[in-house]
């Protein structure tokens, strides 16, 4: 009894296009629990700051920023939505130009502690499935459950090519691997929110593996730490 009730999170880390977003979105509906996507967060800012021509080393008018924009994450009729000061940016954030310039803005340290601090805030007394690249690492260090995702450069241009597809997002195959590429690059080389597995994380190759097949071995691994239980 006491176990159902405990708060927990469940965070999941990885490179972009591992099928973290599928993996987490699933989760958190099959058992009821709260999804957030981080990556997101950072393409809000991102589009915040292209709306307010504010350039990446201009510190003190982002942090002015990062004060006044509100930022809301919304669940409607089963669909992710985001908003930026009321506006549903949830289409723009997956445009070229926030993806060309997001993996710089999130590593701003002063862009990444507003962002943590919130995610923090925002997971306070929920079961919660947090997805993103230094969830396991930083975020949420003690986290019950730890899960890091990995695939090859082409398997995941692959499945954002397709994804967009699906959302009427039109960006060639070629331009998607290099955007994964230099992103890669970018997310692991920075000295703030680098990404990285955590020790205690638990790693999975999903090249060859169906979503159904990663979720099943993701779902056996919660498990195991936390009473997790279907329509709880
Ligand atoms: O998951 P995504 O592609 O939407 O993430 C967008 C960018 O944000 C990506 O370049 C990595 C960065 N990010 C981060 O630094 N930390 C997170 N927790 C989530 C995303």
């Amino acid at each position: 009894m006491e176990n159902i009730c405990k708060n927990y999170v469940i965070a999941i880390d990885g490179e972009a296009g591992t099928g973290k977003s599928t993996l987490a979105k699933n989760i958190a509906k099959k058992y009821s629990i709260v999804y957030m996507d981080t990556g997101a967060m950072y393409r809000i800012v991102t589009l915040a700051m292209i709306y307010n021509k504010i350039n990446l080393d201009e510190i003190d008018k982002i942090e002015k920023l990062l004060k006044e924009i509100k930022l809301e994450m919304t669940n409607e009729n089963g669909e992710d939505k985001f908003y930026l000061n009321d506006e549903d940016v949830s289409k723009k954030i997956r445009e070229k130009q926030v993806n060309d310039l997001v993996s710089q803005v999130s590593h701003i340290p002063v862009v990444r502690n507003s962002m943590v601090d919130l995610q923090r805030k925002l997971a306070q007394g929920k079961k919660i499935v947090m997805e993103g690249r230094d969830i396991g690492t930083n975020v949420f260090p003690n986290a019950e459950v730890k899960i890091y995702l990995v695939a090859s450069a082409e398997e995941r241009a692959k499945r954002r090519f397709e994804q967009n597809k699906e959302k009427g997002i039109d960006i060639p195959y070629e331009e998607i691997l290099e955007n994964v590429k230099f992103r890669d690059n970018n997310d692991k080389s920075s000295s703030v929110g680098t990404l990285k597995k955590a020790e205690d994380a638990y790693e999975i190759d999903t090249t060859n593996y169906t979503l159904e097949e990663v979720e099943n071995l993701v779902v056996e691994k919660i498990k195991e730490r936390v009473d997790i239980n279907e329509n709880s």
